[in-house]
């Protein structure tokens, strides 16, 4: 009774300290969960904008391949490929972000993951087979050679000995280099090449097929040989072993031949003969 009392007195808001020890546990709790809540919210958030960074499609090209990937007046870069990778990442649910880089880096972006595709008019070739995988085909090209009009080079043998132009890194490249007593002249676009033909500097050119009748058509005095180097097969580019990529694309490439789409984009861009 005693201690009661003096409990009482002593302590006349007992009862609510008591209370309030909890409510401010209750308080801890509180801020604890707010605290929980917010790391929670921190992950979600940051998983969303890892989703948001999947929900892209990088890809590799070197815009300076006409009418594969070249940039228009207005600087922006658009072709075959573009237009290709534009609707497989929109079957993808993804959103299209185009790295614009010299073309003999593209392998490298694509086995490093710094892009998820290369697209670039990039020849199936065993050599790149060792640091990337590629999808099916999407289209077939060749190489030809452009010479000057009058030139003494009428076919493919005769560029033995002769000084060649390529740009670095490509097919043409690895030719010329296959050549007889050829001097190659490696430029960093294929129109640099050109223009050293222009300039006499170079005997011949090889390169891709569909840029090289841009690059004839827009400049006098050049001509294609009829006949052609190589044919090869275009692809795109993934990392060595992401199949899980790799199969997502070649099934939105199967769609967008079936369904004609790819001879639409093609068609637009190389007016047939
Ligand atoms: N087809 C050739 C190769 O794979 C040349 C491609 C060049 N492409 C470009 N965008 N510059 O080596």
């Amino acid at each position: 009774m005693y201690l009661h009392v003096s409990y009482k007195y002593m302590f006349p808001y007992g009862r609510l300290t008591r209370r309030v020890v909890p409510a401010e546990r209750g308080m801890i709790m509180k801020k604890k969960l707010t605290l929980v809540f917010a790391a929670a919210m921190m992950i979600l958030a940051m998983a969303g904008c890892g989703k948001e960074e999947s929900k892209t499609l990088v890809m590799a090209t070197n815009a300076e391949f006409p009418p594969y990937e070249y940039r228009d007046d207005s600087q922006n870069i658009v072709g075959i490929d573009v237009e290709i990778a534009e609707a497989i990442a929109e079957k993808m649910g993804r959103e299209l972000k185009i790295e614009d880089m010299a073309f003999e880096s593209i392998i490298t972006a694509v086995s490093t993951g710094k892009a998820d595709i290369g697209l670039a008019g990039i020849t199936v070739d065993e050599d790149r087979l060792e640091f990337v995988d590629f999808s099916d085909s999407y289209t077939t090209a060749a190489q030809v050679i452009i010479v000057k009009e009058g030139s003494a080079v009428a076919a493919p043998a005769d560029l033995e000995g002769k000084k060649i132009g390529v740009q670095l890194g490509t097919t043409g490249d690895m030719y010329a280099d296959d050549i007889a007593d050829a001097t190659v002249e490696r430029y960093n676009k294929g129109f640099e090449a050109v223009q050293a033909l222009l300039q006499d500097k170079i005997d011949a050119v090889i390169i891709d097929r569909e840029p090289a009748k841009v690059f004839v058509s827009e400049n006098e005095g050049l001509k294609i040989l009829d006949e052609e180097y190589t044919l090869e097969d275009y692809a795109i580019a993934v990392k060595k072993g992401n199949t899980e990529l790799l199969d997502e694309i070649n099934e939105a490439l199967q769609e967008l031949k079936d369904s004609g789409e790819l001879q639409k984009i093609i068609d637009k861009y190389i007016v047939a003969e």
